[in-house]
């Protein structure tokens, strides 16, 4: 009974820390970006600059360039979202053509792969009949009156970039390509991909989702107290008050599940909090994606094509001794983090709930980044495991292949590399210099595309790699 008790109390306490820890973050991030709006309206006002150039970039030299597309994960946002405030810390201006979208910050992979594609190619977004009905949520959404990279196809491929989930959708978005699922486009195929990076991506799942308050068993719904219920009801009342300029500002992307006042009234409201409607009521979101289970069954149809180039930096704040598994250091993890980055090294999944697959080994699953579990980010492992090839240094590998992913492990925690770019230092610049560059000069097709501004010397072919900084 006392340890019933002592063990309610620690949970609630625990999950009191969190919500606070969350909450800080999320409106420090809310606030920064409105300070930076601010003071480069003020700056705009006060030295009415007259750099038009700058802003307005001469297209006609990036033509021809394929464009680096970097894809935002939970809780991201796209170009335009949280004012100037970049998700990739401003990675973007690294390179001519890099196109950072907005999926939704709590959407299902599955939806954003279905935002992304009309993002690039244009048209309504058509999230299918038969998921939408499925899901509850309108068959259509938004209108993208012109694609980014409308001539989109498999002589004008596209590298893709993606943070934690977003690596998923990129995946989901493949294969649907090569399932042909989008209605009135027969002609897409697996190779309108040419390369895919991820960035501390989740393959294979993740415990967080627990911890959260994601349930161990059916790895589907909540708990009834927890972090995720406090989140699902905020993001409710959020989009149900519908305040334009705030959705503006941010939006959780569940604007096909109608959930305004303007919509549904009080009863929808009602009906939502209550688990009746909504993206929380049909399992549409993103955390039943990213629980053990959910990413088995995403993975059971994804392929690793064989003309596609593959990527991915795994990353990880903790380290072993003598058997166990604790956070490297304190000061190199962000505070938001921390707390997770300790219990993710100390998970363990309930006796009494079957394990998420056969052979499932708590050990395995103990390094992490404070977000991810390491084992989940190198490559896709499952149901079956797709070729790898675990990186060092550059001399391992001289010549890239298609259809393996390269991965490296990386010591960082899993927001090092966005938001906030003075946190990775110079350490920022290697990683995204390096993937920006690879894309450009190492990943071709068989016959290399022509690109502008490359001199007669450079290599034409993928000869030399340079995935390691
Ligand atoms: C853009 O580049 C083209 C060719 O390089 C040049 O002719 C044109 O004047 C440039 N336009 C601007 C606005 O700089
Ligand atoms: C949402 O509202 C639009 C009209 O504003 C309607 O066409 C659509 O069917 C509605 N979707 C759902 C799921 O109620
Ligand atoms: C993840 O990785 C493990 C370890 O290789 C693998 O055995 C398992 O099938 C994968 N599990 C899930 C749920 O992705």
């Amino acid at each position: 009974m006392i340890k019933l008790w002592m063990m309610t109390s620690l949970q609630l306490a625990e999950l009191f820390v969190s919500s606070i820890v969350h909450l800080i973050y999320g409106f420090y991030i809310f606030s920064s970006a409105v300070a930076g709006d601010i003071s480069q309206t003020l700056n705009d006002y006060l030295f009415k600059s007259n750099d038009v150039g700058e802003t307005c970039q001469n297209l006609t030299n990036v033509e021809g360039l394929p464009p680096i597309v970097l894809v935002h994960g939970i809780f991201g946002f796209g170009k335009g979202r949280l004012g100037g405030l970049s998700y990739f810390g401003g990675a973007e201006k690294k390179d001519e053509r890099v196109l950072v979208p907005d999926l939704g910050s709590l959407t299902s992979i599955y939806d954003r792969a279905r935002e992304l594609f009309y993002y690039l190619k244009g048209g309504r977004v058509d999230f299918g009949e038969e998921h939408s009905e499925a899901c509850g949520h309108s068959r259509f959404g938004r209108r993208y009156e012109q694609g980014q990279y409308p001539e989109w196809d498999e002589d004008h491929p596209i590298h893709f970039v993606g943070h934690s989930a977003g690596a998923q959708v990129v995946r989901v978005l493949q294969q649907m390509l090569a399932d042909k699922a989008f209605e009135g486009f027969e002609d897409t195929n697996e190779n309108w991909v040419l390369s895919v990076t991820s960035l501390s991506g989740a393959f294979n799942g993740t415990t967080r989702t627990y911890l959260d308050g994601m349930r161990t068993d059916d790895g589907m719904s909540m708990k009834p107290i927890c972090l995720l219920q406090l989140c699902r009801i905020g993001v409710i009342m959020y989009d149900w008050l519908d305040i334009s300029w705030l959705k503006t500002y941010y939006n959780f992307g569940f604007d096909h599940f109608n959930i305004s006042w303007k919509k549904t009234g009080v009863r929808g409201l009602v009906d939502c909090l209550m688990g009746n409607a909504g993206p929380f009521a049909s399992g549409d979101w993103i955390l039943p994606d990213l629980t053990i289970q959910g990413s088995t069954s995403i993975n059971t149809n994804l392929q690793t094509f064989p003309n596609t180039y593959y990527f991915s930096y795994a990353t990880k704040r903790t380290r072993r001794i003598m058997g166990m598994t604790i956070p490297s250091g304190v000061l190199g993890i962000h505070p938001m983090l921390f707390l997770r980055v300790f219990q993710m090294s100390q998970w363990r999944f309930p006796q009494d709930v079957s394990p998420p697959y056969k052979g499932y080994r708590d050990e395995e699953w103990q390094e992490n980044d404070g977000a991810l579990n390491t084992i989940s980010m190198t490559h896709p492992r499952l149901p079956v495991e797709h070729p790898s090839r675990f990186i060092r240094s550059d001399s391992e590998c001289q010549t890239l292949q298609p259809g393996i992913w390269y991965y490296k492990i990386v010591e960082a925690d899993h927001i090092m590399f966005i938001v906030n770019r003075e946190r990775a230092g110079v350490q920022f610049d290697l990683i995204y210099d390096s993937i920006f560059q690879r894309c450009r000069k190492h990943v071709f097709r068989k016959i290399p595309q022509t690109l502008p501004n490359l001199s007669p010397s450079s290599p034409r072919s993928p000869k030399r790699n340079n995935f390691v900084h």
